[in-house]
């Protein structure tokens, strides 16, 4: 390799334009291309900022011209020579230094390369597990580059924003406790203290509801999260959260204060002004309208519930449905009286996916309505049904029938796959919705108890505290979620500072005293010294950025992320280790063999 001598770097290969025509730059990089033109050498220099053409021209510099000819994908160069105008066929409109190219007439070579395993300058289809067994050369790549670009940027906007509004930045440890957030915790065991784990947090929970104990006020951080889960395209073994917690504030200010937070991310990052304050909705009515808790409402297709129309009709799915409890909804399907058999059968096989155990459909026609239930319907009910679809010639209703959570997880789906299909969503819109009121408990049918919707620490409204013991399952919770584009980026609460409470809260949930008192013994101490009311939010930094990028998993907006598997191609961890370090920590190294 050659020395760098005096070589200094005087511009990025993104930055020069025809104001510079004339000066001599000095600029370093990779080699992206090379091609060969009749004699002159072209080659696109990259960097992490963009592009710049430079040209080896034998007649003006024969020997850095035959230098050229050895130059390979991924090199690395420093180069010196002098800013020209590109003869206007030449021009590239779609780089920003597309209008010149550098003559050069001093050429280092500071590296070479081995051929890449995948070429960095097209879209191409590498698999998941090469691109990030080599993500050093999948980060050269400008798309992947940017992601990054963007979400320091983001990062950056929250910072400045939270900065401003008198936020403290606090770190929390990572070998701690297990957290209420209720998946399975990744543990650590302890050297020291053998027999012992520490467990990595699920989020920095109730370390920061003791820091308002403590006075700090406003909390911020930035901060890791584990969670060992199964993983999807929006969800990671460790992800990011802006996590933060407010004293003396309302569920209002929260929101008001967090919009502000949101809105100046999105100006800083793709310059958006977005417009809060941003829509609101319960719990129950997005369950009713969309079967989900982060509906997509960017647009329609909503879930009509036909339980009442059709209670005692003849079709007898229907019917046995209805009689035990279950309900029957369907979503109009604008326009889409067309669709073949083929696409029918296809939208069954997809709801079956999630649970539906048939999908009952019918064509609105013009001069009948076509399908094989028709048949069981009562003119009443047709009627009834025409009116409550708004059905008119062309539409396709498909319906669900079965106990509600499964109807609404199926048409909720169906809804998305039916956008997909019809090219219902806008893209390059934001469109943001509160979730309010959740429960508070939710019936775990496996457990047999109550579980906490949001987590145990979740204030209940204070005018149904009674309702804690007589009727669990209606209270509702002061827990809120944003819901951007029908994925849920951020949830939060307003927290019990009150022990009696918590107390009850514990007890409705089937936690005794003694498990209160193992698992958060040190929190509930806390809250008996004067905690002040208080309230926090978490938002999901990787599914934030993601919709922002328009990537379409989180991986890509990570710079190290982890496969579905949860491994990392690039290190291979999760890897074995010594049986020395085992026995060290007083693991028995024999687990193979039982
Ligand atoms: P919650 O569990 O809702 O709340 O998490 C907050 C946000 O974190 C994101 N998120 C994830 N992102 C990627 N991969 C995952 N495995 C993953 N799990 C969650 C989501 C979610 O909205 N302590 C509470 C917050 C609070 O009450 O203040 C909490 O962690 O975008
Ligand atoms: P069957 O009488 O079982 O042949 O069903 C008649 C129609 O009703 C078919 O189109 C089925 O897909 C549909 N169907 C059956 N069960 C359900 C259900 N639980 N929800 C919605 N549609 C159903």
């Amino acid at each position: 390799m050659e020395s760098m001598g005096v070589l200094r770097r005087t511009h990025n290969c993104n930055e020069l334009n025809e104001t510079a025509l004339g000066q001599e730059v000095t600029l370093m990089g990779w080699v992206l291309r090379r091609r060969d033109h009749g004699g002159v050498i072209f080659i696109d220099l990259r960097d992490r900022w963009g592009i710049t053409q430079v040209v080896f021209n034998p007649e003006v510099n024969p020997d850095v011209h035959t230098k050229a000819h050895q130059l390979r994908s991924e090199w690395v160069l420093a180069i010196k020579g002098k800013v020209e105008k590109r003869p206007g066929e030449m021009e590239n409109p779609k780089l920003k230094t597309g209008t010149i190219e550098i003559l050069v007439d001093e050429l280092r070579i500071l590296n070479t390369s081995e051929t890449p395993p995948f070429p960095i300058d097209e879209e191409c289809d590498v698999s998941d597990s090469l691109r990030l067994q080599y993500r050093y050369l999948d980060l050269r790549r400008p798309e992947v580059a940017n992601n990054l670009v963007m979400r320091h940027q983001a990062l950056q906007a929250v910072r400045s924003y939270l900065n401003a509004s008198q936020f403290l930045e606090i770190e929390t440890p990572m070998l701690t406790r297990s957290t209420p957030e209720g998946a399975r915790d990744y543990l650590v065991p302890s050297r020291v203290n053998a027999g012992k784990f520490y467990a990595l947090p699920q989020s920095p929970q109730l370390f920061k509801q003791i820091l308002m104990m403590s006075g700090m006020d406003r909390y911020y951080q930035i901060v890791k999260c584990f969670r060992d889960e199964d993983l999807r395209a929006d969800r990671q073994p460790e992800f990011t959260q802006i996590d933060m917690e407010l004293s003396f504030m309302g569920e209002d200010d929260i929101i008001h204060l967090v919009e502000g937070m949101i809105s100046a991310l999105f100006k800083e990052t793709i310059d958006l002004t977005l417009s809060a304050p941003f829509a609101r909705m319960t719990y129950d009515e997005a369950m009713r309208r969309f079967g989900t808790d982060r509906p997509d409402t960017r647009f329609g297709l909503e879930l009509i519930d036909l339980s009442d129309v059709l209670k005692g009709c003849g079709f007898k799915v229907f019917n046995t449905v209805l009689e035990s409890g279950g309900v029957v909804k369907a979503i109009n399907a604008k326009g889409c009286a067309g669709f073949s058999r083929k696409d029918l059968d296809d939208l069954t096989e997809y709801a079956g996916r999630f649970g539906a155990r048939g999908m009952a459909w019918i064509k609105i026609k013009e001069e009948e309505w076509q399908s094989p239930i028709t048949k069981f319907f009562s003119e009443q009910e047709i009627a009834a049904m025409q009116q409550a679809l708004d059905a008119q010639p062309g539409d396709l209703i498909l319906f669900g029938a079965d106990k509600s959570s499964t109807v609404h997880q199926v048409l909720a789906e169906l809804r998305l796959e039916l956008a997909r299909r019809l090219n219902l969503i806008e893209e390059g819109t934001y469109d943001f919705l509160w979730i309010t009121d959740f429960p508070m408990f939710e019936y775990d049918e496996d457990a047999k108890r109550y579980t906490a919707v949001h987590h145990p620490f979740t204030a209940p409204y204070e005018d149904q505290l009674d309702l804690l013991e007589t009727a669990p399952e209606q209270v509702k919770s002061r827990a809120y979620d944003l819901v951007l584009n029908g994925n849920e980026i951020g949830g939060g609460s307003i927290r019990i500072h009150n022990p009696e409470v918590q107390e009850k809260v514990f007890k409705a949930l089937g936690i005794d005293q003694e498990e209160a008192e193992e698992k958060f013994g040190f929190l509930l101490q806390a809250l008996k010294f004067g905690a002040p009311p208080h309230g926090g939010i978490a938002f999901g930094v990787d599914r934030l950025i993601m919709i922002l990028t328009g990537s379409s998993s989180i991986r890509d907006v990570i710079a190290f992320p982890k496969t579905q598997k949860a491994t990392c191609p690039l290190t291979e961890a999760p890897a074995s280790v010594a049986r020395k370090q085992l026995t060290e920590l007083h693991l028995r190294p024999d687990w193979k063999e039982k």
